[in-house]
């Protein structure tokens, strides 16, 4: 079953708590934490202190804290939020010159590894470095805010990452793809061979409630062509 990973950037902030509370029951089985610091990205998001404030709900449901890091020099930031709580730590290839001891960095905190890179960077830049990590995730827009327009030539790339996935043997890596994915574009990026959603205003909207969002992602994303 495909995994959902709502990202708390589209959420309502004074009802931070109660909104992650009612994706977790919705069946959401990561967190996603988009944490941008206005240098990598041109926003300015969260950080530990957030993860933290998360860490006792997200324990309750048996849920993963999946910490996206659109940050320079994440390498200075990786204990803070290991010791908040987070399980998983995704860098992104553009912002890592030293990307293998980066992800060694980040196991060595008992934390999972994940690796990112930006639409217009090719799958070539982490080929040397699957053997590490616990994820690679696509970008399917330009990192620095929710509700953009998923860019279509992310299906392809999520192909040929599954490609280059099996042709090392790395069958338990997971492939998640973030950036304008809702009930529309989630068959294709599940056909491709992603194996979990990041999602943020197609949760987090006025048209329908988390729950009933929910349910009509995982019931896309499994559909049939
Ligand atoms: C973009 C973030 C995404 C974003 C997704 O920089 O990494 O996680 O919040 O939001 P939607 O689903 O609205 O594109
Ligand atoms: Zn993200």
């Amino acid at each position: 079953m495909i995994k959902i990973a709502p990202s708390i950037l589209s959420a309502d902030f004074s009802r931070l708590g109660e909104q992650v509370r009612e994706c977790l029951t919705a069946g959401a089985e990561w967190i996603h934490v988009d944490v941008m610091d206005g240098h990598f990205v041109p926003n300015l998001t969260l950080g530990p202190l957030v993860v933290e404030a998360l860490r006792p709900l997200a324990r309750e449901f048996g849920a993963l804290l999946d910490v996206h890091l659109m940050i320079e020099e994440p390498d200075r930031h990786l204990e803070a939020f290991a010791e908040a709580g987070a399980d998983r730590l995704t860098v992104h290839v553009e912002a890592c010159p030293h990307l293998h001891r980066t992800l060694q960095a980040i196991r060595a905190l008992s934390v999972r590894p994940g690796v990112t890179l930006n639409p217009a960077t090719p799958l070539a830049a982490l080929e040397e470095v699957l053997m590490e990590v616990d994820l690679v995730l696509i970008m399917s827009v330009n990192p620095g805010f929710g509700g953009q327009t998923f860019i279509p030539a992310s299906v392809d790339k999520i192909a040929r990452l599954k490609q280059m996935l099996t042709a090392h043997g790395l069958h338990q890596v997971e492939i998640e793809v973030d950036g304008g994915i809702g009930p529309d574009t989630a068959p294709a990026v599940a056909r491709a061979g992603a194996t979990a959603l990041a999602v943020g205003s197609a949760i987090f909207n006025a048209r329908a409630t988390i729950t009933d969002n929910i349910r009509a992602l995982r019931s896309a994303a499994h559909s049939t062509p």
